[in-house]
């Protein structure tokens, strides 16, 4: 007979606060990001706020970008700070080695990324160079980013137009110094790491956290020698954790053009993430049972090949319905994981692999996993509210997952209850069990949905997935039911 559909919200379990930092935003100088994506300078035809993009600010104050990544990834490693400070016409040229060749003209630096946090309001997270620098080139940029005394680099930043030192709350040690970043042995990145820990605490007085380079996916044993050497050396730890639709990074396969078994397969792969949140956290809690030690997901989301006819290190690719699903499904399990994850920061923010927002030119568009971004953006700092969801499988071929999926959360005295059917042909019904919680009414309910798993918003229609009013929602005494249309993501706001 016909599978019932339930979630069972547990109001007397809930006490974790998701940290808003889980809906954090990622930059690198890598393809079209930074340039054209977020700075087109203060001279460019394209309209904008002091040489930021006038359409993409207003997105992403839209958006609560609550914390952004930068310079890199791998640029990080390769990046001289001192080249990107200072009258712009006398900032040197250099080669973007690791994505295409472009040359970087350093006209975006320390004061346009600090600034552009300010603008946002969302945190500062600077990875410095371990890879190529020094921990003296560490030093004097924490100096030159965040010391208000009578100093070389303080009086640098203030010739340079910033009186004020700026409010950093992350500074990453190093990124992916396993790969691009140094190809190093864990044991030899325990002891830089613990190197480089103890300058920027001293010169950083403790005013942000220093964030360790965490493993490549599943590589438990970087973060088992990485603990064990080093967990009291640095205030969290990070994973970079990517999707791939075939399960083969050798292997992506177009972000638009494909069949079901890759849209089941973005979704398996996609939620791999519960495995590999567990696994790491196992590890970490060998030496840090109490969790005192956040793991931050600072990089992650869906790799596909580029966009056609475009560079290939420029990582251009569009973005489906399917990309949406994945990232809601990935807060499910982050906010499951409230306790240890405490940030995550989606890879990349514009024009970049899964990207909230894409531009040509002048036009812009909002992708749906910038929609996805924004529905949930209701859970950002609530208090998580455990849910267990007894949901049907959706199957195709030997590949079987939950077609719901979904999340619950409470703050100011409302509740926020999201759901999803990745099911691309069948509506289903889902009975949610309120237990406890004294819901009187439902003040909203928002939808985004799609004809077609790979549905996108293009240039020409730029609209075909966007939120919509859902009123497909019947409340009786503590329960509540919901009929999620194929392809779906619900949010319900109830008081
Ligand atoms: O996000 C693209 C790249 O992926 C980053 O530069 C690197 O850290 C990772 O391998």
């Amino acid at each position: 007979g016909a599978q019932t559909n339930v979630m069972k919200l547990d109001f007397e379990k809930s006490n974790q606060v998701i940290d808003k930092n889980i809906y954090g935003q990622f930059a690198e100088h890598l393809g079209r990001c930074i340039y054209d994506g977020i700075w087109v300078g203060p001279g460019s035809d394209i309209p904008n706020v002091n040489g930021y993009r006038k359409d993409v600010l207003e997105a992403l104050k839209a958006l609560k970008v609550p914390v952004l990544r930068w310079p890199g990834g791998c640029f990080a490693d390769t990046y001289q700070w001192k080249h990107g400070v200072g009258p712009v016409n006398e900032r040197p040229k250099i080669e973007n080695i690791w994505w295409g060749g472009t040359v970087e003209d350093n006209s975006f630096g320390t004061h346009e990324f600090l600034n552009l946090c300010e603008i946002l309001g969302a945190d500062a997270y600077v990875s410095i160079n371990v890879g190529s620098a020094t921990v003296y080139d560490m030093i004097e940029w924490i100096e030159y980013m965040t010391s208000d005394s009578d100093v070389e680099m303080a009086n640098w930043r203030r010739r340079n137009g910033r009186e004020e030192p700026w409010d950093i709350k992350f500074v990453g040690v190093g990124n992916e110094s396993w790969g691009c970043g140094g190809d190093m042995t864990p044991e030899h990145y325990a002891d830089l790491l613990r190197q480089y820990s103890i300058f920027a605490k001293m010169y950083g007085k403790e005013k942000f956290q220093r964030v360790g380079c965490g493993a490549n996916s599943f590589d438990l044993n970087w973060t088992d020698v990485v603990m064990n050497k080093a967990w009291r050396h640095m205030d969290a730890l990070s994973v970079h954790y990517y999707t791939i639709a075939t399960g083969n990074f050798d292997d992506k396969r177009s972000a638009t053009n494909f069949g079901e078994d890759l849209y089941i397969g973005g979704l398996y792969h996609g939620r791999r993430m519960e495995d590999l949140i567990s696994q790491h956290t196992a590890v970490m809690d060998k030496y840090d049972p109490e969790k005192t030690l956040p793991l931050l997901v600072d990089e992650w989301g869906i790799w596909t090949d580029v966009e056609p006819g475009t560079e290939p290190g420029h990582l251009f690719q569009q973005n489906s319905m399917r990309d949406a699903l994945i990232a809601v499904n990935t807060f499910d399990i982050f906010h499951r994981h409230a306790d240890r994850v405490k940030m995550a920061n989606i890879a990349q923010m514009v024009n970049v692999l899964q990207a909230m927002i894409l531009t040509k030119g002048d036009q812009m568009i909002l992708t749906p996993t910038y929609h996805a971004f924004k529905m949930y953006s209701v859970h950002q700092n609530a208090t998580y509210i455990p849910v267990s969801i007894i949901s049907e499988d959706y199957k195709v071929g030997d590949m079987s997952i939950a077609a719901v999926s979904g999340t619950a959360s409470q703050k100011d005295g409302k509740v926020n209850v999201s759901l999803s059917n990745v099911n691309p042909r069948k509506s289903i019904k889902v009975t949610i069990d309120l237990g406890t919680g004294a819901v009187k009414k439902v003040n909203e309910g928002t939808i985004l949905a799609a004809k077609a798993f790979n549905s996108i918003n293009t240039f020409e229609k730029p609209n075909e997935i966007a939120p919509k009013s859902f009123n497909d929602f019947k409340l009786a005494k503590n329960t509540l039911e919901v009929t999620l249309p194929p392809l779906s993501i619900v949010n319900l706001e109830l008081q």
